[in-house]
């Protein structure tokens, strides 16, 4: 699977978060409930190395909830303190404020020991395109926000957001971009709409979703589309068909019931393609999350 990043834009992005690193006391890093492992650029271990680290696993509204329970854990295990979040809705975008505090605890015991009060936690948000990172900081700064820094004659570099509690938030997210290191993980950030569909084929992304759906998720794609299990069930089972045409047989029955017949009452795939990937990116098919922590 071919795709390409600008590498201009990734440097200067890079670049940025590098200058920026020794400002901030912590890392927050979105990542997309649904493929938490694939929406990470490992990168930035390195990048943040010594600072204190917060995953928030975004999205958790589309994500299979029984999962991201099992994700949360996998991080915490890492050392990460973790949040799961809904930037959309706001859900648990506030309460972030204080695990912040409490991740910066250690910082907070140093100042207090050398006498110094007051200096305020500063954070930066980061993450890959797409993954939530505008939403989340609109969600957490409100109408409440109060801007530091931008007095006429102060240098406009760089700008905090001052947030409760003492803490401080770059406004600038960092963007790092995915390491499409695989197969699976190209497809799980196309799946996700990370990769747009200029770039890749969506008829092979929607048959490989598919199939991933069929295998763990069946009853949301029978329930979505009013099919029957007993008929899915047969098909799914035909020995007379290969694997992938059993999923082809599949999507054709889904592109019978929704209408998407072309002339000579053939089933158009590259339509039915398209109503799969709208129903999983606009959750129309569920809680679903495509990587399983291990
Ligand atoms: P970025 O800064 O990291 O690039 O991401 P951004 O905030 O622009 O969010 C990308 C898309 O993801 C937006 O949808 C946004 O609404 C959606 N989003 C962010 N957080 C959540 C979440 O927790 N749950 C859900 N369901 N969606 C989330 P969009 O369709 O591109 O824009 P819009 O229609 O919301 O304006």
């Amino acid at each position: 699977m071919d795709f390409q990043w600008y590498p201009g834009h990734m440097t200067k992005a890079k670049r940025m978060m590098q200058e920026n690193m020794k400002l901030i006391d912590i890392m927050i890093e979105l990542v997309d409930a649904r493929i938490p492992l694939s929406s990470r650029n490992p990168d930035i271990d390195q990048l943040a190395a010594n600072k204190s680290r917060l995953i928030l696993l975004n999205k958790t509204d589309m994500a299979d909830e029984r999962v991201t329970a099992q994700w949360e854990e996998y991080f915490k295990e890492k050392g990460f303190y973790v949040a799961r979040t809904n930037a959309r809705s706001g859900k648990g975008v506030k309460g972030t404020q204080a695990i912040v505090m409490d991740a910066c605890k250690e910082k907070l015991e140093r100042d207090r020991k050398r006498g110094i009060k007051n200096r305020p936690i500063r954070a930066m948000i980061a993450g890959i395109p797409n993954v939530g990172k505008s939403t989340f900081i609109n969600s957490l700064v409100g109408k409440a926000c109060t801007k530091t820094g931008n007095k006429p004659g102060v240098t406009k570099q760089k700008q905090w957001i001052r947030l409760a509690n003492n803490i401080e938030l770059l406004d600038t997210p960092g963007v790092l971009w995915p390491k499409l290191g695989s197969d699976e993980v190209s497809l799980n950030l196309a799946y996700t709409g990370t990769i747009k569909s200029e770039v890749i084929d969506e008829t092979e992304v929607a048959y490989n979703l598919t199939k991933f759906l069929l295998e763990n998720y069946r009853e949301n794609v029978t329930e979505r589309y009013k099919l029957n299990q007993e008929d899915v069930e047969e098909m799914l089972a035909n020995d007379e068909l290969e694997e992938n045409e059993k999923v082809v047989e599949v999507m054709n029955y889904i592109g019978r019931v929704r209408g998407a017949v072309q002339r000579g009452n053939t089933i158009d795939l590259d339509k039915t393609a398209r109503i799969i990937l709208t129903d999983f990116r606009s959750g129309n098919l569920g809680r679903i999350t495509l990587e399983i922590a291990k």
